[in-house]
């Protein structure tokens, strides 16, 4: 089937924000400790303790920042406890993530060490929930402050001379659930005392929002910034609403499904549920431009991803699962409604880079052979959309498109962008079996120096294992041509592929 869409190079769209390609690391399972983090007498090559083969594969995807310590586990935690000597450090349980002994040898400096290697700027999430204002006010203070106060001489006594550069501030996490149980109301006043005193330079400070289709948490959050007027908001308080959505496949919480042995029915209902993050957007960016209509304040979805059965034999407290080429497209999907949404979103972060749910990257434990997943190939695929100006693209029906129990799904996705006259589109078949062919108008535009990689493989379950870690892999393509203004492509069945040229 050929499908007819046209990009509308002329228009100047609205810019993609880099930071919708940003990342998580949780203290949660092998995230931070066997994944980012060996300790710095592992025979493992490290640097300070982190893993130095980690950061290099994470650098290709020009991760714009990294948000830490949690999730559930930041409204636990007293940053206090990871600082100075390391064994000195007290240790605590971490009782969300398989209850194990937490030693805080990875705490504040190790993180910004991290994020100095990766290039990425740090997303802190404070701790509202069991924490105090005070103490995640000297947090900032203790990051930020240049000159002289009694944070920063803890700091300097710690051997950190300069401030860190912080900008983006977490104000809890799911303060709807593991952040405390609070009612939308109760956390709306908490936002607005901890973040009055949250006074960094230049922060930018996020309210921890919604669960996913909770659009009355979205309204009481923006109630208050119209109620108080959103300069005043946006300059003591929050300047940004975040919001987690997860892609589920089976029928509940303790069902949800393997990561790897899925038939196609499985795979089509996953594939609905990341389609949803549409309509996720649509909600919530509805919602925000009735008391925000200048879109002071921004959205930020800062977890999203795929969510499994644990792999057998792991701890399922540790959130371990494999990532398959279903993986891959499920992320392709979600960049493409990142794009389109580029006006409102302005960061996103996959949950979670190394190890956990729906990574980039996987370690052994005994081994410690590291893995790129298909997820992995989407980042580095999708660089070029980072900060380029997003492109409307209208598909023109009829769409392929098949029934999913009560839902209908549109099989062809896509996205396009452009950034110093390169132009980037991203093309996703999710249909199983069929091929579809696209045909996309650029409306008087010339592509030159065409260039097409795609990523496939014989099944949509098909992952990288230590053995075989070139399964999924991108690999150049020749099924990409522009003739007469026109660009064609051939789409096989469940792959992604990205086309580039100069514009
Ligand atoms: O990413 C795993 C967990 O999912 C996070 O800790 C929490 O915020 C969410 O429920």
């Amino acid at each position: 089937m050929t499908i007819e869409a046209v990009i509308n190079v002329d228009l100047d769209g609205p810019k993609i924000n880099r930071h919708v390609y940003g990342h998580f690391a949780e203290h949660l399972g092998r995230c931070v400790y066997g994944g980012f983090y060996v300790g710095e007498d592992s025979s493992v090559p490290n640097e300070g303790g982190i893993r130095l083969d980690v950061v290099e594969a994470l650098r290709e995807l020009d991760i714009p920042n990294l948000r830490w310590p949690g999730g559930c586990f930041a409204d636990e935690y007293h940053w206090r406890d990871g600082i100075g000597p390391r064994p000195g450090r007290p240790t605590m349980v971490n009782t969300h993530w398989g209850g194990v002994e937490e030693n805080n040898h990875f705490g504040t400096h190790e993180f910004m060490a991290l994020c100095e290697l990766l290039g990425a700027e740090p997303y802190i999430s404070g701790n509202v929930g069991s924490g105090t204002v005070r103490e995640m006010s000297e947090w900032v203070d203790y990051l930020t402050r240049d000159g002289d106060s009694p944070m920063a001489r803890l700091r300097k006594a710690n051997g950190r001379e300069q401030p860190w550069k912080v900008r983006f501030w977490g104000l809890g996490n799911e303060a709807w659930g593991c952040g405390g149980n609070m009612t939308a109301v109760q956390y709306a006043a908490e936002a607005l005392r901890y973040g009055t005193y949250c006074r960094g330079n230049d922060l930018y400070k996020i309210a921890a929002g919604a669960n996913a289709f909770d659009f009355a948490w979205t309204e009481t959050l923006m109630k208050q910034v119209g109620h108080l007027g959103c300069r005043r908001v946006t300059s003591t308080a929050y300047h940004a609403l975040s919001v987690h959505y997860y892609t589920i496949t089976g029928p509940s919480w303790d069902e949800k499904g393997s990561a790897t042995a899925f038939d196609t029915g499985e795979y089509y209902r996953t594939m609905v549920s990341a389609a949803r993050v549409e309509e996720l957007l649509a909600g919530h960016a509805a919602v925000m431009d009735c008391y925000d209509p200048n879109r002071n304040v921004g959205l930020v979805l800062d977890e999203w991803g795929t969510w499994f059965d644990v792999e057998p034999g792991t701890n399922p407290g540790f959130l371990h699962q494999q990532n398959t080429l279903r993986d891959a497209l499920v992320a392709s999907v979600h960049f493409d409604v990142f794009h389109r949404y580029a006006d409102r979103l302005v960061m996103a972060n996959i949950a979670q880079t190394v190890n956990v749910l729906q990574a980039m990257i996987l370690t052994d434990p005994d081994s410690h052979a590291m893995v790129l997943t298909p997820t992995y190939h989407v980042f580095r695929m999708n660089r070029g959309h980072q900060d380029a100006t997003s492109l409307r693209v209208d598909l023109r029906g009829p769409l392929p498109s098949r029934p999913v129990g009560d839902a209908t799904l549109t099989t062809v996705s896509m996205s396009a962008s452009r950034r110093d006259g390169r132009l980037l589109v991203s093309l996703s078949n999710l249909d199983a079996d069929s091929p579809a062919d696209v045909e996309i108008d650029l409306r008087g535009g010339t592509v030159h120096e065409l260039g097409a990689l795609i990523l496939t493989a014989a099944a949509p379950g098909d992952h990288n294992t230590p053995r075989s870690p070139s399964t999924v892999a991108p690999r150049p393509y020749d099924g990409v041509s522009v003739a007469g203004g026109r660009l064609r492509a051939h789409l096989p069945p469940h792959s992604f592929v990205t086309v580039s040229g100069t514009l």
